[in-house]
């Protein structure tokens, strides 16, 4: 690619040492740091290059999960960066503001990349939500919230990567925002969003306050909602995010936690992905006292408007049995399907087993037009990428393949449960 007039960013992939605790150095990998990596931020219609440096001793990929964007530009599996390899995608963004984010996708190894420390943020702008009222300093009253849990063994080193991972992948009891144990953030305005990621390989969260509060929730995985709503809950599977929107009150402290799951998820089964605990996630301590210039409008994004009536083709996908889709495992030679560019399709997606699995697809945003034939539930009303499935409940999903056209080179659709995406629950399609 030529990266004349597009903005150029570098990202070196590397390992490294973080000091998590006192006293003890934990072996972690980072971009352009020793872990985790940089907020991207970039605005709708801009031309952004970036010059990807794999400086490990194995092959990576940066893909960038939510991203509209040509196939080749992905990051999937088949654009693996060989150690000491560069890899250089470029394209135009073209998708409404969103909190979209950035991690590695190698063929089976993906859990393991992610849980040693690789991945970030990728905030997108438009001219839309820059008129909005909303709170957006970034690092003031506009946090990114990367949530992610780990285990420390007696020597502070992470616990459960590589091969002794299980079926299930790790649950940690350590919960770190943004890389930081035990975090708090000094608090100085009345209203705070958070851009709030389940960044873990497959732990199930439930945010919400320690007191119960209401917060209000401004977006999806895909951007904006069209009216904001309020709840005191709000459960996101790995891979998916939401903006939110608290309000605080002068000199108070105020403790954001993970809660058993409302959905499903308990006994058992639940246990798989953390569903039944119980654990704190970030302290907000309020200053004395606090500005007041933000607020949250009564419109804001649009809603998702696809009409099932207009699906070209409808697809189904049975997820169960070892991590299999319709009954296969993953084959990076096999191409499941082909969709037509410019087409809607509807998807029906059922977890067919007993415990979680769900659902991302690569270069779209869709719909979720129904969750066992009803209306679904309000936090999957807004654009999606990635979508929790409860055991035994079937989702249909509405998605428009706008354009990127590559006959040979596909994109994935995966369960981001890592553990299960990499032994074998993930398939390939084009857009012909
Ligand atoms: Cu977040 Cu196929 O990935
Ligand atoms: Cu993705
Ligand atoms: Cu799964």
């Amino acid at each position: 690619p030529d990266p004349s007039g597009a903005r150029v960013f570098d990202l070196e992939v590397k390992s490294g040492t973080t000091v998590f605790e006192a006293g003890r150095e934990t072996a972690t990998w980072g971009i352009n740091g020793n872990f985790l990596g940089p907020t991207i931020r970039a605005r709708r219609g801009e031309e952004v290059a970036f010059s990807v440096y794999n400086g490990l001793d194995e092959g990576t990929s940066i893909h960038w999960h939510g991203m509209h964007l040509p196939a080749v530009m992905d990051g999937g599996p088949h654009q693996e960066v060989e150690p000491g390899g560069d890899w250089t995608p470029q394209w135009t963004l073209n998708q409404p503001a969103a909190t979209l984010w950035y991690h590695p996708h190698p063929h089976g190894r993906t859990a393991d990349h992610v849980y040693r420390g690789l991945a970030g943020m990728f905030i997108v702008d438009d001219e839309e939500s820059d008129a909005l009222p909303l709170p957006k300093t970034y690092g003031v009253d506009d946090l990114p919230m990367i949530v992610q849990d780990r285990n420390l063994d007696d020597d502070g080193q992470f616990e459960g990567g590589g091969s002794i991972m299980s079926m299930q992948g790790i649950l940690g009891d350590r919960i770190m925002v943004n890389g930081t144990l035990g975090p708090y953030v000094d608090v100085a305005t009345r209203l705070v969003r958070l851009r709030l990621l389940n960044g873990s390989v497959s732990r199930l969260y439930n945010f919400g306050f320690a007191d119960d509060r209401l917060f209000q929730v401004i977006a999806t995985d895909g951007g904006l909602l069209p009216q904001a709503w309020e709840t005191d809950r709000l459960q996101l599977s790995p891979g998916e995010r939401a903006e939110i929107v608290v309000a605080f009150e002068p000199g108070e402290t105020a403790v954001l936690r993970s809660h058993p799951a409302d959905e499903g998820y308990t006994g058992p089964l639940g246990r798989v992905n953390g569903a039944d605990d119980l654990l704190d996630v970030c302290e907000f301590r309020a200053a004395a006292a606090l500005t007041d210039e933000t607020s949250v409008p009564a419109a804001m994004g649009t809603a998702p408007d696809l009409d099932p009536a207009d699906a070209a083709e409808e697809r189904s996908f049975s997820l169960a049995g070892f991590n299999q889709i319709n009954g296969e495992a993953m084959d990076l030679q096999r191409i499941d399907f082909g969709v037509r560019e410019g087409t809607v399709e509807l998807w029906e997606v059922s977890n067919a087993d007993g415990y979680m699995h769900n659902f991302h697809v690569h270069d779209v945003q869709f719909q979720v037009v129904s969750v066992d034939g009803a209306e679904p539930p309000e936090r999957l009303r807004g654009w999606k990428d990635t979508v929790q499935l409860v055991p035994q409940r079937k989702y249909l999903l509405a998605m428009r393949f706008a354009d990127y056209t590559d006959p040979d080179l596909p994109y994935m659709y995966h369960c981001h449960i890592l553990a299960h995406e990499d032994s074998g629950m993930m398939g390939q399609f084009v857009v012909l």
